[in-house]
């Protein structure tokens, strides 16, 4: 690996006082100091050892129906530009993965183009190449890493295959700044309701528990098509859920009492749930009775996000972490938002979630997680990689 763009020298390290921070470190041999604390330990040698370097990530998502290509230059975020073929599963209910497939081939390099356009960056520019290398479909997830082989091999620049769920994560960094030492993370997604330890987010992520049946997304849109909602559901019902009563119906929060919760503090069991809403649906239909569907659309929210956000701040004060940090798809929705910034004022817990456009599939994310293991000085991936559909949350990168 070799890194060109040499920002600080020893002159510079008189002249600017302590350069050194927010920038990644290199020696002249182009190892990366792993924190700036280090380096300064080393008394006056550091100005002579070490070299600040501008970083340029370029981040390619594909692992579901978004093409993702974003660029992240030294911990900024320069440009993010995304393609969906989303538009096309609304006549199907869901998501077809060939469709998702050829839709990557089709988008891959007018979506990298505008969003080199858009950071102002040549790929010559480009120091390292991240992509999602799961979890996710197996089409897709091949379409970005293939792309991502072919740019890093020619570019001369290394590879760094990432997980899709870590970064749902790391994109945070770009938003709301550096992580604290450790914290909880709550991915929640169409494909994930996870609940993770992070020590670091290039090093050191524990899964602590996950869904043992459908994910939230995926409940989500499984009551949508219920109640006879567009696809995905997931936004509809969040829309829905805000015009009716939350306290109207009841509806039962899997793992969440007694022995169940005990054996699984922190997994989560949305199917029961799914079930509940669709008894209760049937058993109107069979009175002839109207179908409350806003009342509906709020009690079923309300289940959901009342277990997520009970499970996570439990998990932050078990391990001693004060920040929790909220990723994925479903973290978009409004009552999720709500609910944790609410229980966790309550109990001293700081909540970090992105924006919106950052909580959906994007390259930023990748972008973002690329960034943490190249200025962590960690190895790149082989060229050889292959994608992983059900990639282990305990690993980051492959
Ligand atoms: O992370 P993501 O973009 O893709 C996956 O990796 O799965 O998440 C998509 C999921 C879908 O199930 C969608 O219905 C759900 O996130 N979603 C929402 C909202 N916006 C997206 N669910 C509930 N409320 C929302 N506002
Ligand atoms: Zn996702």
């Amino acid at each position: 690996m070799e890194f060109t763009l040499c920002v600080w020298t020893q002159i510079d390290v008189a002249a600017r006082g302590d350069p050194f921070s927010g920038s990644p470190l290199f020696s002249r041999e182009g190892r990366v100091a792993r924190s700036t604390s280090n380096v300064s330990r080393r008394g006056g040698t550091r100005g002579l050892d070490w070299y600040a370097v501008s970083i340029t990530i370029l981040g390619i998502e594909t692992s579901c129906d978004e093409t993702g290509i974003a660029l992240v230059r030294d911990g900024e975020l320069l440009a993010d530009v995304t393609a969906t073929s989303m538009d096309e599963y609304a006549r199907y209910g869901g998501i077809i993965p060939e469709i998702a497939s050829r839709a990557h081939v089709q988008t891959m390099l007018p979506t990298l183009d505008a969003a080199l356009e858009k950071a102002g960056v040549s790929l010559q520019d480009i120091d390292a190449v991240a992509v999602t290398a799961g979890p996710g479909l197996v089409g897709s997830l091949t379409v970005g890493v293939a792309a991502a082989k072919a740019l890093a091999y020619s570019l001369g620049k290394p590879l760094y295959g990432i997980n899709h769920i870590i970064g749902h994560l790391a994109v945070d960094e770009l938003v709301d700044g550096p992580f604290p030492e450790k914290f909880i993370g709550l991915v929640v997604s169409g494909g994930h309701s996870s609940i993770l330890r992070v020590g670091s987010i290039a090093t050191d992520v524990e899964e602590l528990g996950g869904t043992l049946d459908d994910a939230a997304g995926e409940a989500f849109d499984k009551v949508g098509r219920l109640l006879g909602l567009p696809y995905p559901g997931g936004p509809h019902i969040d829309r829905l859920a805000r015009e009716g009563d939350r306290e109207a119906i009841r509806f039962p929060r899997g793992l969440s009492q007694g022995k169940d919760k005990a054996r699984h503090p922190y997994d989560f069991s949305f199917s029961g749930l799914k079930t509940a809403v669709a008894r209760y649906v049937e058993g109107l239909k069979e009175r002839g009775e109207e179908i409350p569907t806003a009342d509906i659309a709020a009690g079923f929210s309300e289940a959901i996000t009342d277990v997520l956000t009970e499970k996570a701040l439990n998990a932050c004060e078990d391990f001693g972490c004060d920040t929790l940090v909220i990723g994925g798809g479903f973290s978009a929705n409004s009552r999720l938002r709500e609910l944790a910034g609410q229980r966790a004022a309550a109990r001293g817990i700081t909540v970090r979630i992105p924006p919106i456009r950052y909580c959906t599939d994007n390259g930023a994310m990748v972008a973002s997680l690329g960034y943490a293991l190249v200025s962590g000085g960690l190895e790149s991936s082989h060229l050889d990689i292959t994608v992983d559909t059900s990639m282990d949350l305990n690993r980051i990168q492959m």
